[in-house]
């Protein structure tokens, strides 16, 4: 593949090859290993037109340990604040011969409308409600951590505002591909159209939800997505749908709590909870980073994801 826009471009045998070469870009210790000289000459552009926190430093972070120069374009600064196009932001990028851009952008498919259109290799780091696919992978490398290669039969629930999360999206596809059984939980209103149709279990109540879980993976309330009328009562929310020690007690001995962050503590998931031992969430960061290492390398080095070394797609 020359770019990375979905989850679903890829096979299982590309997802394996692609978290087994995150795998070397982490230490025995699952430290992101220091410098390397990989992609010496190599530049990245990091074009973010929505904040960012985790994504936008884990991209650069990555790119400077492969000892690639990277750019930031955001789009207060940048000429995208003037009326400048889409497109035309992009030709003028290209034309200082990037090898990749990796772009967050509010409006679903922008990733896809520049690949299109350039030659460099394009990186989608979330694109609306539509996907978050280097969320997905570093969540997917985050759980086999833990579980190791046995991903089917799991349960995982995903918990909070689905309606708007390009992360759940992205993990609902790439988990039930590896036969994670994906429960969801939310308030009706914060269900997307069309989620009958996706390959999920629908919860209303989280006691329910959380019964058995091996996994429980909590989701920011997009206080600045919601439809006018229909943003939910925050207190109410938080008593019916945050996540606490009392529901983990519910799920499957050993279950873990995952959050993409930003968290919104006590709305979502209780602040004891993010911090206890059984959080997943820093380890999600340090992989993040091993993730979007290999991701950058793979298609910098035009290895490609696609190339599926020895390991014939195992698991
Ligand atoms: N998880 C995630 O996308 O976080 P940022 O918005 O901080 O990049």
């Amino acid at each position: 593949h020359k770019d990375l826009l979905d989850v679903t471009q890829l096979t299982r045998a590309e997802l394996f090859h692609l978290l087994d070469t995150a795998a070397q870009f982490h230490d025995i210790n699952r430290r992101p290993v220091k410098k390397v000289p990989t992609l010496k000459g190599k530049s990245v552009v990091l074009f973010f037109a929505e904040p960012s926190t985790r994504t936008k430093t884990s991209f650069d972070v990555a790119g400077k340990r492969l000892s690639a120069d990277t750019f930031s374009l955001a789009k207060s600064g940048s000429s995208l604040s003037k009326g400048e196009s889409l497109k035309d932001t992009a030709l003028t990028l290209q034309a200082m011969t990037p090898d990749i851009i990796v772009i967050r952008h509010s409006s679903s498919g922008a990733a896809q409308f520049l690949a299109e259109r350039l030659d460099c290799s394009v990186v989608n780091a979330g694109d609306g409600w539509h996907a978050h696919p280097t969320q997905a992978l570093l969540d997917c490398y985050s759980l086999r951590q833990v579980w190791g290669d046995t991903f089917e039969g799991r349960t995982l629930l995903i918990l909070g505002d689905i309606a708007h999360s390009r992360v759940a999206r992205s993990n609902v596809h790439l988990l039930s591909s590896l036969g994670v059984k994906v429960r969801l939980c939310a308030p009706r209103t914060l269900l997307p159209a069309g989620v009958h149709n996706w390959p999920v279990t629908i919860f209303n109540r989280l006691d329910d939800a959380v019964q058995d879980a091996d996994a429980v993976m909590c989701l920011r309330l997009q206080l600045e997505r919601q439809q006018a009328g229909l943003l939910p009562d925050l207190r109410e929310y938080a008593q019916r749908f945050c996540l606490s020690p009392r529901h983990l007690a519910m799920a499957a001995p050993g279950a873990r709590v995952l959050h993409p962050g930003p968290m919104n503590r006590g709305l979502e998931i209780s602040s004891v909870l993010a911090d206890s031992p059984e959080s997943l969430i820093l380890d999600q960061v340090a992989a993040g980073v091993a993730t979007r290492m290999a991701i950058l390398f793979l298609l910098a080095t035009r290895t490609g994801i696609e190339q599926t070394a020895d390991n014939g797609g195992r698991a």
